[in-house]
């Protein structure tokens, strides 16, 4: 088993932190590299970021949003209890060097994903401009943990509870417009990836975006994490996750992810059922 030692809410109480005993992976695992985690015998497999690897005390961290029912499960776990499986370290690591000028975008709970990489670019010299997205103040994640490692921190809320009033992207094209940044990484829900790469596009500047397609084995055998980029059909899983923006077909990897999209209501509503008979 792979022990919880220590547990956190966050966001509207249906995001989480695990931070998870796994001395092996936490030895080798390197920022942009992910984990597939299995609750138990049964269980989904379920590819999550590790949002913090610590080699010493033989832990890595996820933050997850309860969307479905393995994450809803995944939920439920207190420190203490713990996971039968996890794999990885999987997926490439992050090409790092010091670029000049970083702007660092993280939407929702693709903040998590967000801050390794970030702090591994401001660790290379890089100065790091974060932009942070949610819908609401109570939907924003990771934000002390992001203004450390950052050199300039922008808060952008949906409803303008907290920061700015509006998205990511209107942040982004101030920033584009007074100095000219020689890297973009954004990170978030699929509409958001797309919209900082569609602006970024016009103005030239390299921008890195990290997919989260469905993968199932997570090793390249099983075809289930395709994405087009460049349009050729890659693997996210061992080619990824992260990619060029200007070159992803962002509208091919909404279709996918939309696939199982009532199979997973359903899965997700059974589970709530049997959740309430239990008690
Ligand atoms: C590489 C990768 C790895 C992931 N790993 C994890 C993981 O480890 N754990 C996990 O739980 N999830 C993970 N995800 C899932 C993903 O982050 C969430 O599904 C996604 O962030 C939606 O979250 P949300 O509902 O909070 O977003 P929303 O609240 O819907 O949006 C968040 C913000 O994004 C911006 N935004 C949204 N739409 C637009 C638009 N059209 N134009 C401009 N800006 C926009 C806004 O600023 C908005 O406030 C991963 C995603 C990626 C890309
Ligand atoms: S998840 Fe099976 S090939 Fe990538």
């Amino acid at each position: 088993m792979f022990e919880i030692v220590h547990k956190e809410t966050m966001s509207a109480g249906n995001v989480f932190l695990h931070e998870i005993k796994a001395p092996k992976i936490a030895a080798k695992a390197k920022p942009g590299q992910f984990v597939i985690l299995k609750a138990n015998e049964t269980g989904e497999r379920i590819p999550l970021t590790m949002a913090d690897v610590d080699p010493e005390k033989g832990t890595i961290t996820i933050v997850f949003m309860a969307i479905g029912k393995s994450t809803a499960l995944f939920g439920t776990l207190e420190k203490g209890q713990g996971y039968q499986d996890v794999i990885g370290p999987l997926g490439q690591e992050t090409h790092l060097e010091n670029f000049g000028k970083a702007v660092c975008i993280g939407g929702g709970t693709g903040t998590a994903v967000l801050h390794p990489i970030a702090r591994a670019l401001k660790n290379e010299g890089n100065h790091v401009t974060t932009i942070l997205g949610a819908r609401s103040e109570s939907h924003m994640i990771l934000k002390d943990r992001m203004d450390k490692i950052s050199d300039s921190l922008i808060i952008c809320t949906d409803d303008g509870s907290a920061g700015r009033k509006g998205f990511v992207t209107d942040a982004l094209k101030e920033i584009l417009e007074t100095e000219k940044p020689d890297i973009v990484v954004a990170i978030g829900p699929v509409p958001m990836m797309k919209a900082a790469s569609d602006m970024t596009r016009q103005y030239g500047i390299k921008t890195i975006v990290s997919l989260n397609p469905i993968m199932i084995d997570g090793t390249g055998m099983c075809g289930g994490c395709r994405v087009t980029v460049g349009g050729k059909t890659r693997f996210a899983c061992v080619e990824g996750p992260e990619f060029d923006g200007h070159e992803v077909d962002f509208d091919d990897l909404a279709k996918r992810l939309r696939a199982y999209g009532k199979e997973e209501k359903e899965a997700l509503e059974k589970h709530k059922c049997n959740l309430d008979a239990a008690v």
